[in-house]
């Protein structure tokens, strides 16, 4: 269980000011040029050792990805790029840092900046994130006005500008090429990997693209020791971490708690528990809707990380936990991603743009209860079909929460088929 002097976002709830001057009072920029003077080495191998895995949703160590970035230049500039396009539904855990502790993450972007050799940085937020923009475009003037970035940055010797860029509301811009593309002035479509970003990335040239979590908590990491980040959580599963928790709990809210928590104790610590308690309990999408779900028979003894949520066949993902009681229609809720990732599929490869629309369509017959048995093995296929098949992880993520649909919620399924539960349904017709 994390305490309050655990905490690396002392401002999640926006209760304290968060100008540079609250910032500072509560350690953001406490030692910067220090850290900076410790080398890009030491730095690496710190954030190694703290065993930070990428907070966007993959996991990727973050450490390692920036081992990739070349150490000497090759004539090529050499870019960090954060992505701040958190649009996983159920995600809002960027948003907070960006609203309420803006100096801790742009102080990650100068020694992560510094770190991978880059003097640029570009922070490419989502386009419905105005109030977040509007403030971290206010402590990037702070920060320059104090001389914390540009030439000779913090008076680490190191220059470095970071350039705050708007996107325009597409899912897919998330993606990190896709958002590459984007950021290039190009349509948002996701490149064939390798090569990866940290070979041929923006403009061509070595990039690292993170998540805004993963680089907010770096200054704290460099300032209290890997070791003390590693102490949190279980063996590969380190540090501390936000949680969005939504849906049918007591008080949604965002917390900082100890990678590893129990869901069951994350819920009734935080939120106030399940409403009507534990027992009404449906199901559970532990990390963002590009999952499988868990049914509440696994609920009881979940462990929320990377690991334990991979074995279940789920996963972390941005930690987004929308938590459903007894009393929702998990078919609709499904079909209501199936929707999402059909409109949000940008159409480049087959298997997804045709796949998303036959999934949805399905779906849409399910709900209904107008259809028959045989078409949930039929889509089950197609979800297998289309998994693994695409140029990027929308794919899967369009196939996965139909796969725990039916692993899971296969009798509610056939039951509306044969009663023809039309009911309920009329009004998600109508929709
Ligand atoms: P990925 O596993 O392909 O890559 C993760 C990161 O590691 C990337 O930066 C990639 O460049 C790097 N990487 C992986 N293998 C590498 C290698 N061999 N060499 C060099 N670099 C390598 O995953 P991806 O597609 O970037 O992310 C998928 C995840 O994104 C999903 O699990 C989902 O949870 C999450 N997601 C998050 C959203 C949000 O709003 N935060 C929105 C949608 C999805
Ligand atoms: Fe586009 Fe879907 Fe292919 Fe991703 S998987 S590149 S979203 S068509």
């Amino acid at each position: 269980m994390l305490t309050d002097k655990d905490r690396i976002f002392t401002n999640i709830y926006g209760m304290a000011d968060r100008s540079l001057k609250g910032a500072q009072s509560r350690g953001a920029w406490d030692g910067t040029a220090d850290i900076i003077g410790k080398g890009r080495d030491w730095i690496i191998n710190e954030v190694k050792a703290s065993g930070l895995r990428g907070r966007g949703g993959a996991g990727f160590p973050t450490g390692l990805k920036w081992s990739f970035m070349p150490k000497e230049s090759d004539g090529r500039p050499s870019y960090l790029v954060v992505n701040a396009d958190e649009s996983e539904p159920g995600t809002c855990k960027d948003r907070e840092i960006m609203r309420h502790d803006p100096h801790l993450f742009i102080e990650g972007c100068l020694i992560a900046s510094f770190a991978m050799n880059a003097n640029t940085c570009y922070i490419y937020i989502r386009g419905e994130y105005i109030r977040e923009r509007e403030a971290m475009q206010i402590a990037i003037d702070e920060a320059y006005d104090a001389g914390l970035l540009g030439k000779n940055a913090c008076g680490s010797g190191w220059d470095m500008d970071v350039y705050l860029h708007h996107g325009a509301g597409a899912y897919i811009c998330g993606e990190e090429t896709a958002l590459l593309e984007s950021l290039e002035g190009r349509k948002g479509m996701p490149r064939l990997k390798p090569p990866f970003p940290a070979n041929t990335g923006l403009y061509g040239a070595p990039t690292t693209v993170n998540n805004v979590e993963s680089i907010a908590v770096v200054p704290t990491i460099l300032r209290r020791g890997g070791a003390w980040f590693a102490g949190f959580g279980r063996e590969n599963n380190a540090g501390t971490k936000l949680f969005a928790i939504s849906g049918h709990v007591e008080n949604p809210c965002v917390v900082e708690e100890a990678m590893s928590i129990p869901l069951q104790e994350l819920l009734e610590r935080h939120c106030g528990g399940v409403r009507g308690g534990w027992k009404n309990l449906k199901t559970v999408i532990p990390g963002g809707s590009s999952v499988r779900c868990l049914p509440h028979t696994i609920c009881d003894e979940a462990i929320m990380d990377f690991d334990w949520l991979r074995g279940q066949g789920s996963g972390l993902g941005t930690a987004a936990v929308i938590v459903m009681d007894q009393n929702t229609d998990i078919i609709k809720a499904i079909w209501r991603l199936s929707k999402f990732y059909k409109h949000e599929s940008c159409g480049q490869c087959t298997p997804c743009r045709e796949g998303t629309g036959w999934m949805m369509r399905v779906m849409d017959r399910l709900v209904t209860g107008d259809a028959e048995v045989e078409e949930i093995d039929m889509l089950l296929d197609v979800t297998k079909q289309v998994e693994g098949h695409t140029i990027c992880a929308l794919g899967d993520a369009a196939a996965w929460p139909i796969q725990g649909l039916i692993q899971h919620y296969r009798n509610e399924i056939e039951d509306r088929i044969k009663h023809k539960r039309t009911g309920r349904v009329s009004a998600v017709a109508a929709e």
